[in-house]
């Protein structure tokens, strides 16, 4: 828990990141988990997952953008995807961060650039996953999507067990039809707001697990723990919810073993696969869910 909390915390240094972002494409560290800078690096990756019969999910890493000009040249970026998605016919579609189209700049820019990409993406039959982000903008990132929803359907969203609200949340986006993406939660958060103990983040994970598959409209299990999938699949088994009407979803390069096992059980599989140039923050997000990744940007840095 301290080394996560001290790796998050470098996460937001900018010498930090600036001296990794330097080091980390050549050296080859990013690449353990993001697919390349160039979405043409990101396509390839897709093409060998669908070539395994796993779907994939896009995510053109960059958050937090300064101006209206910033978020407008994400939202020409998340159009281009659809683009190549389609062009190159691949089995995919495309998650997002609202704080890349704006959300600090305020809602009604984030909801008329979401609105631009949900136009574009309905025209070629294509949903899009809006990712959560830190618990300040969890209610707005909701807003967002309540008003979407009223003319949009092809919007889902994502929710963190690890926060004391999700059982709520998960009941209005059921009650709405929304499609959940249910992750544990990648963000340094305050124990007002969050589980502070592992136990009660899983303990969060299971109960929603079953919820969703009581009720969700095709909810994504997003998890790579073995407990979690467990339950999933004996919770699945249990209720009887047939296989294709959900799916597990796992990161870019994190335990590519279990994803391919898991499909050849016959349950669907999507892999989340970012891209870009700024990918450090994401990247500081994997380092810290697990101490031993730590080790290997250390060894990989102290080799270069
Ligand atoms: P846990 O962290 O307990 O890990 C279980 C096991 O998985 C570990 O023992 C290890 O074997 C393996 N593992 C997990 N992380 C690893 C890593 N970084 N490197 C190597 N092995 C690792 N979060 C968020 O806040 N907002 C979001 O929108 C999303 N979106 C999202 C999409 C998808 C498809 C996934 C899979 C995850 C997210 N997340 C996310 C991240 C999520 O919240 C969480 O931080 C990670 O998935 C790790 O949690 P696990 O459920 O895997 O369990």
């Amino acid at each position: 828990m301290i080394l996560r909390s001290i790796l998050l915390k470098l996460a937001g240094n900018r010498r930090f990141t600036e001296f990794l972002s330097r080091k980390g494409m050549s050296t080859g560290i990013a690449r353990r988990f993001v697919a390349g800078e160039t979405a043409q690096e990101a396509v390839q990756e897709i093409r060998r997952l669908n070539d395994q019969d796993i779907s994939a999910t896009f995510d053109h890493l960059g958050e937090n953008v300064l101006d209206a000009a910033g978020a407008d040249q994400a939202t020409e970026a998340c159009m281009d995807l659809i683009e190549i998605i389609e062009k190159e016919e691949l089995r995919a579609n495309v998650s997002l961060k609202l704080t890349q189209l704006g959300l600090d700049l305020g809602d009604e820019l984030c909801l008329g650039n979401m609105r631009r990409i949900l136009t574009r993406a309905e025209e070629s039959g294509m949903f899009i996953r809006i990712d959560m982000e830190g618990a300040q903008y969890t209610q707005r990132t909701l807003k967002i999507v309540h008003a979407l929803w009223r003319d949009c359907k092809n919007v889902g969203t994502v929710i963190q067990s690890y926060l004391y609200r999700s059982g709520q949340d998960v009941e209005d986006l059921m009650e709405m039809g929304v499609r959940v993406r249910l992750c544990k939660g990648a963000y340094k958060e305050p124990r007002r707001v969050a589980f502070p103990r592992k136990k009660d983040v899983d303990k969060s994970y299971q109960n929603l697990v079953t919820r969703l598959l009581e009720k969700g409209e095709y909810p994504a299990i997003a998890t790579h723990d073995p407990t979690m999938i467990e339950h999933t699949v004996a919770e699945a088994n249990r209720l009887g919810r047939d296989p294709s009407s959900w799916e597990f979803q796992m990161l870019y390069g994190i335990r590519v073993g279990e994803q391919l096992r898991l499909r050849k059980e016959g349950y669907g599989m999507r892999v989340y696969v970012p891209y870009g140039k700024q990918w450090c923050p994401y990247f500081m997000r994997r380092i810290a869910e697990r101490p031993a990744n730590a080790l290997f940007v250390l060894k990989n840095i102290l080799r270069s």
